[in-house]
């Protein structure tokens, strides 16, 4: 078997050769470059360290004015009355936008995706408050502090009723839910099948609240100029964010421009939302550039979450491990106001076979506000409740956790029955096994120790979807013999703009150093979203695209005209020509911890992940992919969790310091590697890596902790609380 590894982290090339006075000319055909397989730093790297880079909320503009938001503070109910006049009389407030002068928005439009907008982000149109932290009113005024000042003194008054939030697994209030999905998938007679097994699992998993938090708060300026409207913004996609506001505010997109150069990540949070349209209305009331930006605090309630989730897996095998019965049924939350579902138990679809095979996601809608996707949606917390249940049949048949798996390698899709573009699990298992000193393991919990702590290691498997969607790009042929690519990318701190330079490159026969790639600007046509492990892949595609016609204009030896040449390319035919197969990336992920049963304390001592996902851009940046989401899945089962109290409705502790997430110190030896992953049919060859280091690695955590103690934890976070009660709550 090949392997790849990625380089320990050091520059091997940087964007600053000067270009010789020879290359005013195309040059013929070089012998193809290779850029791509090779580890680059980003491009933009320098500007990021230096603080040359600009984010959204740090682009000048003249005459700005700032916006903050006010949120109720009620969970349920209608406002009654906003004392605006009160606070119209402070120092420098403009103005205070709400329901009752704010502009009417259309909100019965299908977006992006065929989905109707949240609610949460048509902000002022009615006086219904229906979660704790709705916006209620915007105030304006001449700097930040000005607004906040008055935002904070803005009373109020609210007509309340009885709000319900408790989101359990015994609910009966619960639907299926579709999604992007079918919430049903069944095969075969369940029940049968389960009572003919030698060995059955059925078992209950939960995960909690989690939210996205980015490093960088969302934020976002409007101005308009006579009928045109320009947007700063942190996103994922601006062509996607200038849609739904040209939807809500009824304008032809070619009038609006969405820019976003610098995002300082984003985990699925960062599409439109409702400070972004809280600062168009405003500069429309004010006549100036508004400015609104979110706090941590204000994330919690405005950025969107990760719903909790209840699943119940059932498994029936024969004794040898081989499946007959697989049932994964998921419940989880959305809000009053729109129907989003955290489709869990869709990884199963993708996983494992079996003679009767049932799938279900549910809802509950609560008083809570919207969640959305997040690092992975359904497969982080649906591969939590499925790995885990592997490996407790593992431990009922006596079965090696890893074997027990390869035993159940699917040769279709188990729901769809269509082929796999390239499903190589069993090298990364075999890869990650031999890393990781597997075949030196005691299967017996419990039995290792090392002064006061119990030690343990686990494994899990991991699947995402390798999805493309259509995109356009320009590339132009600079007379000075460089090129330029236009593409309404967004890197929001992935790499993206440097995996696009290598991508195009190497696809334009010519070193990087010759490439220079502009994004995050809507005005460079439409592209896919940062989003779904999809943008790299799809991006590429239309690069690559655009390069092959450009290749074939330019004439070996001939002076490119001043102003350059130009080719535009839209993958929107060639993705739809894609044969149907079932497209994923896949993953063995490796957790050692150790675990102190006098105080509950877990820790991480090593990670491994090893992946198939497509061919490997920059294995420089592509080893940060992975190894962020190892670690997020880290952070997912020892120590991410939002609380919410019923009695208020709203977040507790809505921090930093109340909502851990994993830091230096939590996070041990991460190692990321990758085998070959070769689609001989696939144009492009790139699966995406956003988000398939997550998937699994909180199961692969928890199973190391049974292993560690002898204990399962069926609930996350890991806390040591739970630890020391043995799993069960107190
Ligand atoms: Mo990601 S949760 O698809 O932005």
């Amino acid at each position: 078997m090949t392997t790849t590894e990625a380089p320990s982290g050091h520059p091997t090339t940087t964007n600053e050769a000067p270009l010789g006075p020879t290359m005013t000319t195309t040059a013929a055909p070089l012998a193809p470059v290779r850029a791509v397989g090779t580890g680059h730093v980003r491009v933009e790297g320098r500007d990021k360290v230096t603080g040359a880079a600009r984010y959204a909320g740090e682009v000048p503009f003249a005459e700005l004015a700032h916006g903050w938001l006010v949120l109720s503070t009620v969970a349920l109910g209608r406002i009654r009355d906003i004392e605006a006049d009160a606070v119209l009389a402070l120092p420098g407030v403009l103005a205070v936008l709400d329901h009752r002068n704010a502009p009417p928005l259309k909100t019965d439009y299908v977006g992006l995706l065929g989905t109707v907008p949240d609610p949460t982000c048509a902000v002022f149109q009615s006086d219904r408050v229906p979660h704790r932290g709705w916006p209620v009113a915007l105030v304006v005024a001449e700097t930040s502090e000005q607004a906040r000042e008055a935002a904070e003194a803005l009373v109020v008054h609210y007509e309340q009723v009885p709000h319900d939030v408790e989101f359990t697994g015994d609910r009966h209030d619960t639907h299926p839910a579709d999604g992007h999905m079918p919430a049903v998938t069944d095969k075969g007679d369940l029940e049968a099948e389960l009572a003919a097994s030698a060995v059955v699992v059925d078992a209950t998993y939960t995960t909690p609240e989690e939210h996205h938090h980015p490093m960088e708060p969302h934020a976002a300026t409007a101005r308009w100029e006579g009928d045109r409207l320009e947007v700063v913004d942190s996103n994922q996609g601006s062509t996607w964010v200038v849609g739904e506001l040209a939807n809500l505010f009824s304008l032809d997109p070619a009038s609006v421009r969405v820019r976003s150069e610098h995002v300082g990540g984003g985990f699925g949070s960062k599409g439109v939302r409702a400070h972004q349209v809280a600062a168009v209305m405003a500069s429309g009331m004010v006549g100036r550039p508004v400015r609104v930006v979110l706090t941590r605090r204000q994330m919690f309630t405005l950025a969107g979450h990760r719903s909790p989730t209840v699943q119940r897996v059932r498994l029936g095998a024969d004794a040898d491990g081989r499946l007959r019965a697989l049932d994964h049924r998921s419940l989880s939350r959305t809000s009053t106001v729109y129907e989003f579902v955290e489709p869990s138990a869709g990884v199963a679809r993708v996983m494992y076979d079996a003679d009767a095979h049932h799938t279900e996601n549910r809802l509950v809608r609560l008083d809570v506000p919207s969640p959305t996707w997040m690092r992975a949606p359904g497969e982080a917390p649906g591969s939590f409740a499925l790995e885990a249940a592997l490996d407790e049949l593992a431990d009922k048949c006596g079965i090696d956790p890893i074997a027990l798996r390869l035993r159940n390698e699917p040769e279709v899709g188990p729901v769809s029955g269509l082929p796999f573009a390239g499903r190589n699990l069993r090298a990364c298992f075999e890869e990650g096994a031999h890393r990781f000193g597997w075949d030196r393991r005691d299967p017996r919990p419990g039995v290792r120790r090392e002064g006061r702590w119990l030690l343990g290691t686990g494994t899990a498997a991991a699947s995402f979807g390798a999805g493309a969607a259509p995109s356009t790009a320009s590339i132009t042929a600079e007379a000075d013999g460089r090129f330029t690519v236009r593409i309404a990318a967004a890197d929001i701190g992935t790499g993206a703009r440097t995996a696009l330079t290598l991508v195009a490159a190497d696809a334009l026969h010519v070193p990087p150093e010759r490439v220079r790639v502009h994004l995050g600007d809507s005005a460079f046509g439409p592209a896919m979203i940062a989003g779904g492990s999809m943008g790299t892949r799809s991006w590429s595609w239309a690069v690559m695209a655009a390069a092959d016609e450009l290749r074939e204009r330019l004439v070996p030896g001939a002076a490119i005209p001043a102003g350059g040449i130009t080719v535009r390319s839209d993958t929107t035919a060639a993705i739809a020509a894609l044969a149907q197969k079932e497209r994923h990336s896949f993953g063995a992920q490796f957790a050692e911890v150790a675990v102190d049963p006098a105080t509950g304390e877990v820790r991480v001592r090593r990670m491994l992940g090893v992946f198939a996902a497509g061919r490997i851009v920059n294995p420089l940046t592509a080893r940060g992919q992975f190894t962020g989401g190892m670690i997020w899945g880290i952070s997912m089962a020892l120590h991410e969790e939002a609380a919410r109290d019923a009695t208020s409705g709203g977040p507790v502790g809505a921090d930093l310091a109340g909502y851990h997430v994993a830091t230096h110190a939590d996070v041990p030896r991460v190692e990321a590697y990758w085998v070959e992953d070769d689609d001989p049919d696939d144009p492009v060859g790139i699966k995406g890596i956003g988000e398939i280091g997550i998937v699994g690695a909180a199961a692969a955590v928890a199973n190391a902790v049974w292993h560690a103690t002898g204990v399962r934890h069926r609930s996350l976070p890991i806390r040591p609380d739970r630890v020391l009660t043995g799993g069960r709550d107190a």
